[in-house]
């Protein structure tokens, strides 16, 4: 076998994008509604084929992927464990909560297990589908249905979940068909200001009477979409602190940092605070929609035993071959000790960045993260989105995050290699030096 094959260096062998992309552009125009897809001159390309670090488009153009695909594919693109579960299915589809399988026991007790006992789950299809599932917990446990979030946050864009997700942009022009539920608070950048954030929702909260405070604290402990600013350590300590005293759900929003990304399983062990709920998401089954709320026994207790008919439940709600797949990424992600691979190689990524932002002051700012979820932030609005398109020229596909575009985003593969990491950092010194500065 050759072990090169998936971690191949990028070959680029047209202009980007080439000339099929651009036919498919054309045409995506003419069928899609038009705020879907981001198409302009220079993008996107139209991708046909990935393998474990490689994504070949229509016009066979290689990249390496440095985003996982919205940080999904943790075990590596179309990974030979799933492609076996696949080929040798005996269930596709399934009747979740009616007549459910095996692999819907299997996966939520791997959950339990890795969470260490006493959490129980709602699973879902997306990260939105969890977050909801938690403000309902949340309401359900509490009786009380307000919820403290903050800005910057990203919880998705379905209706519940968007009232947890801070950007104005994703909710101006819905706004006549949303309550108002969510009182928001600053996403401090260190202990500091963390502390003075923690004043602020400590004296909200005390004017508050006990019926009228908000049932649930929502936070991520990385804001990934938000730009990867990393949650002050007292902050989150402080959080805990203020949610026991005021009777108040603490719940962390995993679906991006959840699953090894950060260089743990979990980013709440950075932090040493255990969630009263949690989400997960994305590398959940490193490749098809599925995601999970998780709550304490104790507080999914708070749901009425089924009579028959769910009030919280969705056709797909534990698909046996999702279920199956996610309960084999978790085996692999345990096995391969993958949330240590992060750790190694987002150490080496965070060192050669760090050397970047020393060596180009006037272009980037700051550069931050942990594990293999690493922001760059540039001085300059869009950069981030500027850098993106020209790293897609030579082969590397990159996200941009935060507000204004401002950042790049690196979540590759938890399966990358030290070579890869290194060409990479060469690559991004050429484009800051020859298109950015
Ligand atoms: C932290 C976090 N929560 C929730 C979501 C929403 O997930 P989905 O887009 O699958 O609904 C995302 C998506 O990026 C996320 O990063």
């Amino acid at each position: 076998m050759d072990t090169n094959k998936g971690f191949e260096f990028p070959l680029i062998r047209t202009e980007i994008p080439g000339p099929e992309s651009r036919i498919l552009s054309k045409k995506l125009k003419e069928v899609e509604s038009p705020n879907i897809t981001y198409v302009s001159g220079d993008f996107p390309v139209f991708i046909k084929k990935t393998y474990m670090m490689n994504v070949w488009d229509v016009d066979d153009n290689r990249y390496i992927d440095m985003t996982s695909m919205f940080g999904v594919s943790a075990v590596g693109h179309t990974n030979s464990l799933i492609l076996d579960i696949l080929k040798n299915a005996e269930i596709i589809n399934g009747m979740g909560d009616v007549l459910p399988t095996a692999s819907k026991v299997k996966l939520l007790g791997k959950l339990r297990k890795i969470m260490g006992g006493g959490y129980k789950g709602i699973l879902g299809q997306n990260g939105a589908d969890a977050v909801e599932a938690a403000m309902k917990t949340a309401l359900l446990y509490t009786g009380r249905h307000r919820i403290i979030a903050f800005k910057g946050g990203y919880h998705g864009l379905s209706y519940g979940a968007l009232n947890l997700t801070w950007s104005k942009k994703f909710k101006l022009p819905f706004k006549k068909q949303m309550p108002v539920i969510t009182k928001f608070f600053e996403y401090p950048r260190d202990d500091i200001e963390g502390d003075f954030v923690l004043e602020k929702i400590d004296a909200y909260l005390s004017r508050l009477s006990p019926e009228k405070r908000p049932g649930l604290i929502f936070v991520e402990l990385i804001q990934a979409r938000g730009g990867v600013r990393v949650a002050p350590y007292r902050f989150i300590q402080g959080l805990k602190e203020i949610a026991d005293r005021y009777d108040i759900l603490l719940g962390f929003d995993e679906i991006y940092t959840g699953l090894g990304r950060t260089g743990k399983m979990f980013a709440f062990e950075h932090y040493g605070v255990k969630p009263d709920i949690i989400t997960l998401g994305k590398a959940l089954s490193s490749s098809f929609p599925v995601s999970v709320c998780l709550a304490t026994d104790k507080i999914m207790e708070a749901w009425p035993e089924s009579q028959g008919e769910a009030i919280h439940t969705s056709t797909f709600l534990g698909h046996p071959l999702i279920c199956e797949v996610a309960a084999s990424v978790l085996d692999q992600i345990k096995k391969d000790k993958l949330y240590e691979r992060a750790e190694r190689i987002g150490r080496l990524l965070m060192g050669e960045l760090k050397e970047l932002e020393l060596e180009f002051p006037g272009v980037i700012k700051e550069v931050r993260g942990k594990g293999l979820l690493i922001g760059i932030e540039f001085r300059t609005k869009g950069m981030g989105f500027e850098s993106m398109k020209y790293l897609l020229k030579k082969g590397f596909i990159t996200l941009p995050a935060g507000e204004n575009a401002e950042v790049l985003e690196i979540t590759p593969p938890l399966v990358i290699t030290e070579d890869i990491a290194m060409f990479f950092i060469q690559q991004l010194r050429r484009v800051i030096k020859d298109e950015l500065t």
